[in-house]
């Protein structure tokens, strides 16, 4: 059995760029603009597409670059009065990972905002943000070095957080992500897209224990894979037709998803020797992963650390918090800053 994780870190004395600052966020199916004064949150807001892409089952990218641009000015008019409308002195978008259309929505606001007001421009790589977010709580104490479980729809990974700007993944899915796997589990299910939410909802009604459902523990450490899970609930809704309990198979589902995260993370921390952790991403919303992880972690002696629930799935202000911190590092963007479809996340300790 590995041993119980001794280091217990530090906390690091994190600069902000003390003014306010204006951050973008289009990357997949949310138009956000947040502003922040620090690490004070001043305004948040978040247009979701979720109803366009509901008749769709999932996103469409083209239809959701339409939509970016149709909902970006009337967010940013929004994100600016809600915040007081303070002297921007900087902006931060994200300009990676996500879709290129979708993204290329944000990139360009942000250097329209940039240049008509003369400020420093900085691309944020979005996962960077999820990874931020739990600084969102103005009480949070964020411990290096630290385990970051980041479950979104999009992506699983175990990251190893040496400092801001230095991560090192050492886990990944294979396949799906675990919030496609809630979604996918869901579609069967019909209980409409995004499904992790619905899934939690009827889980609370049903028993975990009903249906039995593969936990695939791939022989790497902390990798992941979500597709055998896929093929058990189409299996499992064809052959119970309309016997099937939908709560029982909700519970039974998101019993076998937080399974498996919670172990890996576990694990990841054991192995490495770090007692803190953190949850972050869209699924990070789930209770019963928040439960079980904080549940097992205690018992443990490692700390856990997640998002308050609004900054779990995609928002802005995540956005403006990592950029804030890479702005007072000195880091800038110039006006050739791109869009990047699939990028890894940066590997250097901030400056
Ligand atoms: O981080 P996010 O907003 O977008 C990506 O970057 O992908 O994550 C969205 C994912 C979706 O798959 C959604 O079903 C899942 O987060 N999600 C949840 C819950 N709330 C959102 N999954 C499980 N339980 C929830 N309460
Ligand atoms: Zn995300």
């Amino acid at each position: 059995m590995a041993l119980q994780p001794s280091n217990m870190g530090t906390t690091l004395d994190l600069q902000f760029w003390p003014d306010p600052i204006i951050a973008i966020e289009t990357s997949c199916d949310e138009t956000s603009i947040a502003v922040l004064h620090g690490r004070n949150i001043l305004s948040n807001v978040v247009a979701s597409q979720i109803e366009m892409h509901l008749k769709w089952g999932g996103v469409v990218p083209e239809a959701a670059a339409r939509q970016h641009a149709e909902s970006i000015v009337p967010v940013y008019l929004e994100a600016l009065e809600k915040a007081g409308n303070p002297d921007l002195t900087a902006v931060c978008v994200t300009n990676r990972p996500g879709l290129v259309g979708a993204l290329s929505v944000g990139v360009s606001a942000a250097k329209s905002i940039a240049f008509q007001k003369k400020i420093p421009l900085l691309g944020v790589h979005h996962l960077e943000g999820h990874l931020m977010s739990p600084l969102g709580d103005p009480e949070a104490k964020m411990i290096f070095p630290h385990i970051a479980l980041i479950v979104s729809g999009g992506h699983t990974e175990i990251v190893r957080v040496n400092a801001p700007g230095d991560y090192t993944i050492l886990g990944e899915t294979r396949d799906d992500a675990a919030g496609e796997a809630f979604d996918k589990g869901a579609r069967l299910l019909g209980l409409g897209y995004p499904g992790g939410f619905a899934i939690q909802e009827q889980a609370k009604l049903g028993d975990p224990k009903c249906y039995k459902l593969p936990r695939a523990i791939p022989k790497d450490p902390f990798n992941f894979s979500f597709s055998g899970l896929k093929t058990a609930m189409l299996r499992l809704v064809e052959s119970e037709a309309s016997a099937i309990s939908i709560p029982d198979a909700a519970a039974s589902l998101q019993a076998a998803i937080v399974d498996v995260l919670v172990a890996k993370t576990i694990n990841a921390c054991e192995e490495s020797d770090i007692a803190a952790v953190t949850l972050v991403g869209g699924v990070s919303a789930n209770v019963e992963l928040r439960t079980r992880l904080n549940a097992e972690c205690t018992r443990r002696g490692i700390s856990l650390l997640v998002p308050p629930l609004s900054l779990c799935t995609d928002n802005a202000a995540m956005i403006g918090l990592a950029g804030s911190l890479r702005l007072q590092a000195g880091e800038r963007a110039t006006w050739t800053l791109d869009v990047v479809p699939n990028a890894d996340l940066p590997k250097r300790p901030l400056q």
